[in-house]
């Protein structure tokens, strides 16, 4: 088993995804979460991973950090799915996942003791744990040093209860970079934040991964927070177990811009509003009397306005969160209800 990357430099070895028709069915389930994925990630992507709810990807997530499967023998995978050519769950260390309840990733009750819980279950030499506490912490913006030089206001010995939800997703990635992972897997990482800490942990992310260039895969479903930090979106779709295999997993895969303004014109056409988006319409006549008639991607918008509400944006939760894994305290899993939707504006 590879032991974590080591040494000082905060830099890592970025990890490479393959998934080739790559499917987990879970315990208890008759259909597959996620079925005959294909999908290649290059070492240091940064890529935003969409989706209605329930299209697979905390189940994705869970699979990449190692921890699926720990529901039960009657759990089931098809294809196969490596990171950096080996299996995840032979990769002790090599991904870091963080989710979307602050609170849940808090594990200890001091600072610097969470920073370095994850890091000592790897078994990192102590001095080296706490050279990457401090910089980690320093990374995200938590840290005061000695000198009052540092990026934040908090010791180390600093209660972890009285940190606000948007400081202890930045632990939370805190404790992550302190494990020099070559992949940082975020699920719906500002879920839960008010608008200040959102902005505040993507930041942090966008530091961090300058700083290291780990390979990224993030779920959210703020795509306008996330899209210029990565550098490329995959859409999956659900459904393409039950239609029997015959629908792709990915719906849509590119750059950011190029991937949005394929979203916003399949969902233009199917009727939807897309905000920021205003459809093309054949100029009035003269008279001014009766409704303008929609033209383009507008013709088959039937019943549907440039100002009717985004209703197709909002897709039904269906109240079931992947995993319930305790295998480490950066992967504990919560369920998420929250309904989803596919981009949002842009
Ligand atoms: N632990 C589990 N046991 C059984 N079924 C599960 C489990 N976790 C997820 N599922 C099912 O697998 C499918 C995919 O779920 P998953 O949570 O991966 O989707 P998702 O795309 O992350 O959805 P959301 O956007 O709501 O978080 C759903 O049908 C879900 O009910
Ligand atoms: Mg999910």
């Amino acid at each position: 088993m590879p032991s974590p990357d080591s040494g000082t430099s905060a830099v890592v070895r970025p990890a490479a995804i393959s998934a080739q028709g790559w499917g987990w069915r879970h315990a208890g389930r008759t259909t597959q979460a996620i079925h005959a994925l294909d999908l290649d990630i290059r070492p240091g992507e940064r890529v935003l991973l969409l989706g209605p709810s329930g299209a697979g990807k905390s189940t994705f997530l869970h699979a990449l950090a190692g921890v699926l499967g720990e529901e039960g023998d009657d759990a089931d995978e098809t294809g196969s799915l490596l990171v950096d050519g080996v299996s995840p769950k032979a990769q002790r260390g090599r991904a870091g996942l963080m989710q979307q309840d602050p609170e849940t990733q808090v594990v200890l009750s001091r600072l610097g003791d969470d920073v370095a819980f994850g890091a000592e279950n790897l078994c990192v030499p102590r001095d080296e744990i706490w050279k990457r506490v401090h910089e980690a912490l320093d990374d995200v913006g938590l840290l005061r040093s000695a000198g009052g030089s540092a990026s934040g206001n908090f010791s180390l010995d600093h209660p972890t209860s009285a940190l606000s939800g948007g400081q202890k997703q930045r632990l939370a990635l805190a404790g992550i970079l302190a494990m020099r992972p070559g992949l940082i897997l975020l699920d719906e990482p500002t879920a839960n934040l008010d608008p200040a800490g959102v902005l505040e942990v993507r930041d942090a992310v966008g530091r961090c991964l300058d700083k290291t260039g780990a390979t990224l895969v993030v779920v959210e479903h703020r795509v306008s927070v996330w899209k210029d930090l990565v550098d490329r979106i995959v859409v999956l779709q659900p459904g393409s177990s039950s239609s029997g295999g015959s629908t792709p997993a990915v719906l849509l895969d590119g750059d950011p811009n190029t991937v949005l303004a394929q979203a916003r014109d399949m969902l233009t056409a199917a009727g939807v509003w897309v905000p920021g988006y205003v459809p093309a319409t054949r100029p009035r006549s003269g008279t001014g009397a009766g409704p303008a008639a929609d033209s383009g991607a507008g013709s088959s918008r039937k019943g549907a306005s440039c100002c009717s509400p985004p209703r197709s944006l909002r897709c039904p939760a269906n109240g079931h969160g992947a995993g319930g894994s305790k295998r480490s305290p950066r992967v504990l899993c919560s369920p998420d209800s929250t309904p989803k939707c596919l981009p949002d504006g842009h």
